[in-house]
């Protein structure tokens, strides 16, 4: 299938359903429709939460399909994520920065069920950061801008059954309620 030069929400979201399923639809095809994605400034005001958090960060469900979901996570300054992985389903994916920049964590699975800390790269406006299958990372606010940071999130499948770890100690926690 041709895909337009340009996409909507809307249009990036019924190319993702046209895959069908979750083993038909790859990073580098989800890389390439968020690439062509067309984000309205006055739509990312519309998504804000309001009050904006004042630690970690905010969820809002933009689409949820069959195999996929799309999230708009927005960032204050100093907030962040717990360590995690993508869920017992192994889900993947690809944020793209919308607004400010973002750091990633990444952290390394021992045999053990305990984490090291890895690398950590910081991504830009418009940058694109691939979510790999098994990977643990925190992201949040790289505390390059004063303002809050946004970025899009596309997971497939949806993320289930989160594992979290202390940053400190690597060891596995329980999941905040
Ligand atoms: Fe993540």
């Amino acid at each position: 299938m041709k895909v337009a030069e340009e996409l909507t929400l809307d249009s990036m979201a019924s190319l993702i359903d046209c895959c069908g399923s979750t083993t038909s639809l790859t990073i580098e095809t989800l890389t390439d429709y968020l690439t062509k994605l067309e984000i309205d400034e006055d739509w990312l005001l519309a998504q804000l939460p309001n009050p904006m958090p004042k630690t970690g960060y905010h969820r809002t469900l933009i689409h949820q399909a069959k195999c996929f979901e799309i999230v708009l996570a927005t960032w204050p300054v100093g907030g962040g994520t717990l360590v995690h992985d993508h869920g017992s389903l192994n889900s993947q994916g690809v944020v793209r920065v919308l607004k400010g920049s973002l750091y990633n964590q990444m952290y390394e699975l021992q045999e053990d069920g305990t984490v090291t800390r890895g690398e950590r790269h910081v991504a830009g406006e418009g940058a694109l950061v691939p979510v790999t299958r098994d990977m643990v990372h925190a992201m949040g606010h790289a505390g390059e801008n004063d303002g809050y940071a946004a970025s899009l999130h596309v997971y497939f499948p949806w993320i289930v059954e989160v594992r979290y770890w202390d940053p400190q100690t690597g060891l596995p926690v329980v999941a905040p309620t």
